[in-house]
């Protein structure tokens, strides 16, 4: 296994639209996805996508710890062509931040609650419903697969700043509730 480098805002790489997977069950895609799992632990990141490490595949990954302001703790989990679908008109607003704008934290509107579906690494479907902070991780991982970072999804750049700058200016169960 190995770390990978993650691409940063303004590599093209993070612009382009990922390709589906045709074997995911193959030996360069099972390498690819533990080397993604060690790369992402390495940088303490709840998720991470194939295009941030140059890749550009239809693969992301996430984790949820849980606990405060996160609700419950989900285990790390893959996806490989994943599919979502929003479940309602419920729209949240919480501060996001990317291994790809390190430093860097805004408020970004995401469905509330949504449905995904994907293949695991062990090929088998997952399917599952999300919501709050699940739901936004998927969302800002999905968008990676095309071509979207969080920044384009926000209505106001005046939230968009350094983590340092903000967490210290604004209200801190507001930006707890989507880091
Ligand atoms: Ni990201």
């Amino acid at each position: 296994m190995s770390i990978l480098k993650i691409a940063r805002m303004g590599h093209p790489i993070l612009q382009g639209m990922a390709e589906a997977v045709a074997d995911p069950t193959a030996p360069e895609i099972r390498r690819l996805i533990a080397d993604m799992v060690e790369t992402m632990i390495d940088a303490s990141g709840a998720g991470l996508a194939a295009p941030q490490v140059h890749v550009p595949l239809r693969v992301l990954m996430f984790l949820v710890p849980g606990g405060r302001g996160q609700g419950e703790a989900v285990p790390l989990t893959v996806l490989i062509n994943p599919e979502i679908e929003p479940l309602d008109d419920s729209v949240q607003t919480a501060y996001e931040g990317c291994l790809s704008l390190p430093g860097l934290t805004g408020a970004v509107p995401r469905f509330g609650k949504l449905r995904y579906r994907g293949l695991g690494r062990d090929g088998k479907v997952i399917e599952r419903v999300a919501e709050g902070f699940h739901a936004r991780v998927v969302q800002h991982e999905y968008d990676h697969l095309d071509g979207i970072l969080y920044p384009m999804r926000m209505p106001d750049l005046g939230s968009f700043g350094f983590v340092e700058e903000i967490r210290r200016t604004r209200d801190e169960a507001e930006f707890d509730e989507g880091e």
